[in-house]
């Protein structure tokens, strides 16, 4: 007999077959000669409904030990479904148990738990519906970013985790340091130097794979990474990781214009793809997350975004009748708020944003013929805000050097960063997907905890 998955069993059993499966028990119907189970093995939101007949070997027994949270292995055959909500169901021959869940003190009984509640119970609440859904999602997603890149001939590079440079220059690092605790006793921690640096300089978790994305750019021309970045602000928000995944396609020979074809064309396959593979999750979280979700979808697929200058946009938000919690003027940063009014009430779809002042921006992005501008572009997402930020990349060496000095950066720390302009210098461009955003802005999830397996937050860091 073959072990097979459940959601192929869901697509292609057919009536006689003969199988195994296993999987987690998601709840449990005793009638009077028999008894039915779901079980549920990650590959699908549906379970596949198991039908245990009296003349089983020791009935009582299994079905004492079968409750919510039972690990089970079942060997049986294939029979139509006479009841409504499967086409097929499996008629047990043989049940094991590998793992009992006490109904006393396992948490998850069938009840609907809030998402505050589950963030409790990080470890367990991946056996849910909803976390089930949006993990497939999430993965479907991944798969779907690299089948992107890879098919445009973009190579993966693997940028470094641990790095002395803070690209985006904002200071929000978490530094790292070592700590020889060979022979030192827990309770004695505080004796260890701590100023002994491993590495012989300040060394941080990386903010962004960028700057060694433009070193590869440089060799292989188009490349994009895919990796955790850290990032230590300390904003307790629903949008917000300490630690999340990015990813950041570099294009060397390409402007802004190129940069912004590329991200509009990427965050279209990746909704298709998810939309083609998932489509009974998407169907979920439309009717029990967020209604707009498969609309959403629709929307990003098949129509083309918005494009506006962040002066333009500065002007459609001082004309808004809306009373916002923070200032618009020209030269602030757009706060939530403001990304949010352009995607929802005015344009209704992503809005790309471009050209912000340059003193708002990282010291890398290319300034505009009018100084006061840069070639930057964010993607604004409805119900998030920015899910993308990205720029042309400032090629001209003085100009780049006098940036570096002007937002108070060492041109030597740099050193390698400026030889990329030294040697070979060429237009190029490039941007970062939050990649938790993304998962968020597709799935209709409210909280970005919900939609990593294991969200570090402030004051949070569990296992
Ligand atoms: O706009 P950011 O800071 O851009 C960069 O880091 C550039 N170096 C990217 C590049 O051009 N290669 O961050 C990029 C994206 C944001 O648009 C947002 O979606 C996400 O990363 N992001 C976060 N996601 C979750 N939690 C946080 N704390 C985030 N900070 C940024
Ligand atoms: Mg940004």
């Amino acid at each position: 007999m073959v072990n097979r998955r459940i959601a192929e069993i869901l697509r292609n059993g057919q009536p006689d077959e003969s199988l195994i499966v296993q999987g987690w028990v998601r709840t449990k119907r005793e009638l009077k000669e028999f008894a039915f189970i779901e079980v549920n093995d990650g590959s699908s939101l549906a379970g596949l409904q198991v039908v245990l007949n009296q003349d089983l070997p020791d009935y009582d027994k299994i079905l004492k030990k079968i409750n919510t949270g039972a690990a089970v292995e079942v060997a049986g055959i294939l029979v139509p479904s006479v009841g409504k909500g499967q086409r097929i169901e499996l008629k047990a021959k043989e049940v094991k148990v590998h793992g009992e869940a006490d109904p006393e003190t396992y948490p998850l009984q069938k009840k609907r738990h809030s998402f505050e509640f589950l963030r409790t119970i990080g470890h367990l609440r991946s056996r849910t519906n909803s976390f089930g859904a949006v993990f497939r999602v999430r993965n479907a997603c991944a798969y779907a970013i690299h089948q992107f890149f890879q098919e445009k001939g973009f190579l993966w590079v693997h940028t470094p985790i641990i790095t002395a440079s803070d690209c985006e220059g904002a200071g929000e690092l978490f530094r790292v340091t070592s700590l020889d605790l060979t022979n030192v006793p827990r309770t004695e921690n505080k004796s260890v130097d701590y100023s002994k640096d491993f590495f012989a300089r300040p060394t941080y978790l990386t903010v962004s794979g960028q700057l060694e994305a433009e070193v590869m750019a440089m060799a292989f021309s188009n490349v994009y990474t895919f990796g955790p970045t850290f990032r230590a602000e300390n904003s307790n928000t629903s949008r917000h990781l300490a630690e999340f995944w990015m990813v950041e396609p570099e294009m060397a020979f390409c402007d802004i214009e190129g940069d912004m074809d590329l991200a509009e064309a990427f965050l279209k396959h990746v909704f298709k793809h998810v939309m083609e593979t998932c489509p009974e999750d998407m169907e979920f979280f439309n009717q029990r997350i967020d209604n707009t979700v498969l609309a959403t979808a629709e929307n990003i697929i098949n129509n083309e975004f918005e494009r506006i200058t962040y002066t333009q946009a500065i002007a459609a938000l001082e004309k808004a009748d809306v009373q916002f919690e923070y200032p618009v003027s020209w030269g602030l940063d757009l706060q939530s708020e403001h990304e949010r009014y352009l995607c929802e009430q005015l344009f209704h779809k992503p809005v790309i944003v471009t050209h912000y002042p340059a003193q708002i921006k990282a010291f890398y992005m290319r300034l505009d013929e009018d100084e006061k501008t840069v070639a930057a572009m964010d993607i604004l997402a409805p119900k998030i805000g920015e899910i993308i930020g990205g720029s042309q990349r400032e090629e001209r060496l003085d100009v780049l050097e006098r940036r570096i000095q002007a937002q108070g950066m060492k041109l030597e720390d740099l050193w390698w960063y400026l030889d990329l302009r030294r040697y070979g210098t060429v237009p190029h461009a490039g941007f970062g997907l939050g990649f938790e955003r993304l998962v968020q802005f597709m799935t209709g999830m409210g909280n970005i905890r919900d939609v990593i397996p294991f969200p570090r937050t402030p004051e949070s860091a569990e296992f």
